[in-house]
């Protein structure tokens, strides 16, 4: 493994939290100027916040670890787009979660993930407005530390149950920025499947208790990793929403699964499904998991 990961970690957690610091100061700056640009279309958002962000990490990073390459949200979007090696990679959304950060919802996070070989095996997920701090490293555990001066928790915060069916569920779904009408339409069927009751009047139907969607990729692994949802099901997500997130649920003992072999090269992962328990999928919307995902148990 590269170097000492758990010197990378406090490292790592320190920058978080000035990312954070950051992330609060742009938030008042933003909801009093309303200051946004529009990316690809008027709900995929990026602020100057996300930028700046992204610089004074990707500047710290590169100083004290000048060997390790880096991928960013905002670094990609400028056109900076290394291919994935074996070296350590260091892979970075500032603000993930942007449209709540827009709108002052106090879901968002930055997230800051370490790859090696290809693998995740170091995550730090921090939300500056709960001041909850979310890590993982490889074979050593997750953690969740809700105030600064607290003790870290060991994740998940309570024993995992086995879940037989979607009927006991809690389920983390996202609309994503993607709203084109063939895709939409798809995820809208796969939404109603989930929450819907197939067996109307007959107690203990096979849907799921409900669905919720937090605004951040990140955020979404980090509540299952916690226990809060039991399952996180989206298409389209980028390496930067997930990589944090993929080893702190691993390291909580999830199943995270993905419709391509690795989830993190330079490109949008299709699916990712990320679930505490075993469960079985069989409500999703585009070809490659409408024939149904099978989430083993590890
Ligand atoms: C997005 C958020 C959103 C998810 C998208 C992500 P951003 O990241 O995590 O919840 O649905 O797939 O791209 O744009 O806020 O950094």
């Amino acid at each position: 493994a590269p170097a000492d990961l758990q010197e990378i970690l406090l490292f790592s957690v320190t920058l978080a939290r000035s990312a954070g610091e950051l992330i609060l100061q742009g938030s008042e700056a933003i909801l009093s100027s309303g200051n946004v640009d529009e990316k690809k279309n008027s709900v995929d958002l990026v602020t100057e916040y996300d930028v700046r962000v992204e610089e004074l990490v990707k500047g710290e990073l590169s100083k004290k670890y000048p060997a390790f390459k880096f991928i960013g949200e905002e670094s990609y979007a400028a056109g900076a787009r290394p291919p994935l090696t074996d070296e350590p990679t260091f892979c970075v959304d500032p603000i993930d979660g942007t449209t709540n950060f827009v709108h002052g919802f106090p879901l968002v996070c930055i997230s800051l993930g370490l790859i090696y070989k290809k693998s995740p095996v170091l995550g730090v997920i921090y939300n500056p407005f709960l001041d909850q701090l979310y890590t993982g490293v490889k074979g050593q555990g997750a953690y969740l530390t809700r105030r600064k001066d607290a003790t870290p928790v060991k994740l998940p915060l309570a024993k995992p149950k086995p879940l037989e069916s979607l009927s006991k569920a809690l389920l983390g779904i996202e609309w994503g920025s993607d709203r084109c009408a063939a895709l939409i339409n798809k995820k809208g069927e796969s939404f109603k499947r989930l929450a819907g009751n197939p067996n109307e009047g007959v107690q203990g139907g096979r849907m799921a208790h409900s669905l919720r969607s937090l605004g951040s990729a990140a955020l979404n692994y980090a509540m299952v990793a916690q226990g809060g949802l039991d399952l996180y099901w989206e298409i389209g997500c980028w390496p930067w929403d997930i990589c944090a997130g993929t080893i702190i649920a691993q390291e909580a003992g999830c199943l995270v699964a993905g419709s391509r072999t690795s989830p993190l090269d330079n490109n949008i992962t299709d699916t990712v499904l990320t679930g505490r328990k075993y469960i079985v999928i069989r409500a999703i919307g585009d070809s490659q998991t409408e024939k149904g995902v099978d989430a083993q148990k590890r």
